[in-house]
């Protein structure tokens, strides 16, 4: 199988090549007619040729091309006579695709036989140019500003029903690639002939890399030296394998249509900003879930669970959530609980006791459904005009299928219903690709396809281990189609369903995604093996989902799978301190790995959680700019520094929103570690006397001490810190602290967002919320600096609610030590404590009381 299909690429290969030699290809098409108008060009091809492997080739194609915003051009090939299967609106809202266009007129070139070798579609106010060349068909994309082109399709594009071809050149040595997957990769950047199957998989080898997994992201980023980003999205939720080969990177489908997104970024926030303003902005998530969260498959009982949430406590290490996984249930049927070891009457006190101490309990749910237990209710997955009965946790189950109204009703009655029993906090959809444990035979041609996708790496069939591709959902629609949308309907079915019942913000986290699951749920990498390994890629995941507009992310902390160890695991709370969504799980069969279990782990555990949970205004205030912008919440280096080009393989390091690099150790025994620091300042989170200036980006060995990972700000911003706490109900309780970590320049600004945490909408038109900016900049006159650090309150309407004052203020990197300092504040001079450290250029003033919804002004005059 793996030699055949080795000889296929290498005949693709070489068509190509002919294609590229003699442009004159046996597959392709010709354009028949355009039609442009505005920002809309639409045309007419003709089948040129054509091959016969994987069936007859469709013979009319109809192309629209548009400037859907001056920064996103679509470009959507389909069959020109028969209607296929697209992404449903309902799982994606978004413009729909212009109207059929008029047929066979040749609009170009009126008078003259032939038609022009080509055509463009641009505006003024666009950074995008399409240009349509005729005979052969092929189109490029090009960025206006710098004439780089940045997708040229070759003319051998191929479109038949089951099977869809399409290359596009790239510049192999000024594009860098990143995003595709779901995918274990050992690098975040592509590399070059990396091969993606993008078919979602419950996977059963989890320490394998390259493979499938549980979701589907048809979307990379490509920056190219000098650091201009853009964005390509294939809109398709058909099997497909994507191969990344450098020079080129070539998709083939197996149904559906070519639906191309074009974003123009420049910058890589641009992209991922028109990305998600496309795909849903992700979802604001609950003040609580930034939490620390503790799970496990195997906790035996309620006492066990009481046993871990006071092991917490004792050891003074933070806890916001505990989870269950399917051990809570009765023979592992979703909204049941275990008579004896998970009664009601022992669950519920436990869970009002979290409550009451300001926790939160998380239970996972499956979408399969015992099948004696299931409701002769018309819900679920069919194949053969009978309910599909596959084989999952419960034994015999049917799925549930939520494209159907009264499914989502049904899921959303259960998730109420059960809530009156155990009011859990989120939930957390597992095995959602969906996993199915049963083998099956074939039924009809869309169980064995023409063209076999890489699935699981060895090209198994589609059917395996999920349901089989035969089987029809509502409204006829067929898994062939729909498959990679499972865990994204019902990652939608469970958000709506929680806020129906809570009417607040809800938390679900899923296994399974699409493009726009964001929108509803967080994610994490899925089972992990406890391995140094596994801890370093982590990374690279977390980063691919910031892309994918899945910022709430992150990898099981200490590792899923096998044994950990001491060192492990303290690395790992080290570097999970700094994930956006952090939580330890671990298997059944393995030794506990609690974060108090050892001590080592437990000082680690104590001293990061310390620092995320007084970085909570700040991350909290990175959800806001996610769920407004798309910025992601953890960042490649690239993100902040596009035009140095020495981030762009940065994987080992990352960056939480633009002012936190952490540099964690990723080996075992390490003394030291090797970091990349960009041009600029640096200062150490953690001693804020250790400062680093770059003239340019370079290496620096750094020190790795036991218990903590570097973490260093980057000159330029403000943050807001509050105090330590064991929840963060807790933490957000105390005082604040405003940091400026000024740039060489003396300037330096940031945000702060504030609402409850809980309501639906996170900072919503009418909604009660704060935001408010703040700035420093530096006047020099004749012997004196003034540093004056100001706040903008852009919305005022919550804070004032909120006891919470900023009690210290800490300037770093001041010039030397003045010979004498006078402080204002609102223009009064302040005669309260206060400190300036002799050697590092840190001011500090403590006792201000600033209340966070008034505008300040603080002065700080120094003479030389
Ligand atoms: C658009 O791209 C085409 C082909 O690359 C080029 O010939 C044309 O000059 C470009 N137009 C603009 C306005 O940049
Ligand atoms: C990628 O694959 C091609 C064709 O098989 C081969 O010639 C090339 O050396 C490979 N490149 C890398 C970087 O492995
Ligand atoms: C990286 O940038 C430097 C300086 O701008 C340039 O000289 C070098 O060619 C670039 N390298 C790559 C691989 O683009
Ligand atoms: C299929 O996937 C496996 C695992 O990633 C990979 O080694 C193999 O090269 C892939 N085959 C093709 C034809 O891409
Ligand atoms: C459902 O789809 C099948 C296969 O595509 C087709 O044969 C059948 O007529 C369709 N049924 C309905 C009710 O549309
Ligand atoms: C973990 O270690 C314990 C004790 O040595 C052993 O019983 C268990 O099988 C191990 N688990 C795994 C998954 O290796
Ligand atoms: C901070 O770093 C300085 C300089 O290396 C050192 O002298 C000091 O002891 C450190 N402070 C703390 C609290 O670690
Ligand atoms: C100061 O430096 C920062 C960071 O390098 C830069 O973003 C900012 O534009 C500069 N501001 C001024 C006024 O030069
Ligand atoms: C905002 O919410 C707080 C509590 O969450 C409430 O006390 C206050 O009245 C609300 N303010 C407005 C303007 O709705």
């Amino acid at each position: 199988m793996a030699i055949g299909l080795a000889s296929t690429d290498h005949f693709v290969l070489l068509t190509i090549l002919i294609c590229i030699l003699v442009h004159d290809c046996s597959a392709g098409y010709d354009v028949e007619s355009t039609d442009t108008s505005g920002k809309q060009m639409s045309a007419q091809l003709k089948l040129a040729g054509g091959t016969t492997e994987f069936g007859p080739d469709v013979k009319s194609l109809s192309l629209t091309a548009s400037l859907e915003t001056d920064s996103r051009l679509r470009v959507r090939i389909t069959d020109a006579d028969h209607q296929r299967w697209e992404v449903p609106q309902d799982a994606i809202p978004r413009p729909a695709a212009p109207g059929p266009e008029p047929k066979g007129v040749l609009l170009d070139s009126p008078g003259s036989a032939s038609m022009p070798s080509h055509n463009t579609m641009s505006s003024p106010s666009s950074d995008l140019n399409f240009t349509i060349h005729t005979s052969p068909f092929r189109f490029t994309v090009s960025r206006r500003s710098t004439h780089d082109i940045l997708f040229d399709t070759s003319a051998n594009l191929v479109f038949k029903d089951r099977y869809l071809e399409v290359t596009s050149a790239l510049p192999a040595d000024r594009a860098s690639l990143y995003g595709l997957g779901e995918q274990k990769k050992q690098t975040f950047r592509l590399q070059h002939n990396d091969s993606f199957t993008l078919w979602n998989e419950d996977v059963t080898w989890s320490d394998q890399l390259d493979l499938n997994l549980y979701g589907s992201h048809p979307f990379y980023m490509d920056v190219r030296s000098g650091g201009a980003a853009h964005g390509v999205l294939l809109l398709n939720s058909n099997g497909m394998d994507i191969l990344y080969g450098g020079s080129h990177v070539t998709y083939k489908v197996i149904g559906g249509v070519l639906d191309f997104y074009f974003f123009a970024g420049p910058s890589p926030l641009a992209v991922v900003d028109q990305y998600t303003q496309l795909i849903g902005r992700p979802a604001p998530m609950p003040y609580w879930s930034f939490g620390f969260h503790q799970s496990r498959y195997g906790y035996k009982n309620v006492a066990d669970l009481d046993g871990v949430v006071a092991g917490y406590a004792k050891a003074k290490i933070p806890l916001d959530a505990i989870w269950s996984d399917i051990d809570y249930m009765d023979n592992y049927q979703d909204f049941t609980l275990d008579p004896v070891n998970y009664p009601s009457k022992q669950l519920r006190p436990f869970v009002d006791r979290l409550h009451n101490n300001g926790q939160k309990y998380v239970v996972t749910v499956h979408p399969a459904i015992k099948r004696q237990a299931a409701p002769h209710e018309d819900l679920f997955l069919k194949r053969n005009g009978a309910n599909l009965v596959g084989e999952a946790w419960p034994g015999e189950v049917y799925f549930l299928d939520f494209m159907n109204p009264r499914s989502t009703e049904y899921w959303a009655r259960k998730i109420s219903e059960f809530r009156r029993t155990i009011p859990v906090d989120g939930l957390w959809c597992d095995i959602n690709e969906p996993s199915n444990f049963k083998d099956w035979q074939p039924l009809n041609a869309l169980d064995d396809p023409p063209y076999r996708i890489n699935n699981s790496g060895f090209h198994l069939p589609i059917n395996y281990r999920t349901v089989p591709a035969s089987t029809v959902h509502y409204n006829n629609v067929t898994e062939y189609d729909a498959h990679n949308l499972f865990g994204l309907l019902q990652a939608q079915a469970t958000h709506a369903g929680l806020l129906r019942d809570t009417k607040r913000r809800p938390f679900v986290l899923t296994r399974s995604t699409f493009v726009g699951s964001g929108r509803y749920a967080a994610h994490w990498t899925g089972n992990n093996d406890a391995r140094w390994d596994e801890l370093a890629r982590s990374i690279n995941t977390i980063l691919n989902f910031g892309l994918f507009g899945i910022p709430m992310m992150g990898a099981d902390i200490c590792g899923f799978n096998g044994n950990t160890t001491q060192e492990l695991c303290s690395r790992w709370i080290q570097l999970g301190a700094f994930y956006p969504f952090a939580r330890g799980h671990a298997e059944k069969t393995t030794l506990r790995r609690e974060l108090y279990v050892w001590e080592s782990t437990a000082r680690s555990a104590r001293k990061a959680l310390e620092m995320r949970y007084r970085l909570l205004p700040y991350i909290y205030t990175l959800m806001y700019e996610a769920h407004t912008t798309g910025a992601p919440i953890v960042r490649p280096l690239f993100f902040s520094y596009p035009h140095d080009n020495n981030t762009y393989g940065v994987d080992r390091q990352f960056m939480l929103g633009r002012a936190v690099l952490v540099s964690p150790v990723l080996e075992p025994g390490a003394k030291t570690v090797e970091a990349y620091f960009p041009a600029g300042r640096w200062f150490n989170l953690y001693n804020q006397s250790v400062a680093l200036t770059m003239k340019a980006g370079k290496r620096v060995t750094l020190p790795a001490p036991a218990d903590l990972a570097n973490a260093y700000l980057a000159g330029g911003n403000i943050l807001l810190l509050q105090q330590a706490g064991l929840t963060t109900s807790a933490a957000r309780q105390g005082d604040l602290h405003l940091l400026v970590a000024l740039a060489e320049n003396g300037t330096a600004s940031g945000e702060l967002f504030l609402d409850d945490g809980e309501s639906p909408e996170m900072g919503g038109a009418g909604g009660n919320w704060t935001l408010v900016r703040f700035s420093c900049d530096r006047e020099e006159s004749k012997g004196t600096i003034t540093t004056k650090v100001s706040s903008h309150v852009v919305r005022k309407s919550y804070a004032p609610t909120r006891a919470q004052v900023i009690d210290k203020v800490v300037i770093m990197g001041l010039q030397s030590p003045p010979k004498s300092f006078t402080i204002y504040v609102n223009n009064v001079e302040l005669k309260a404590a206060r400190t300036m450290s002799r050697t590092s250029g840190v001011f500090s003033v403590s006792g201000m009381a600033l209340a966070i919804g008034e505008k300040f002004e603080i002065k700080l005059v120094m003479s030389h």
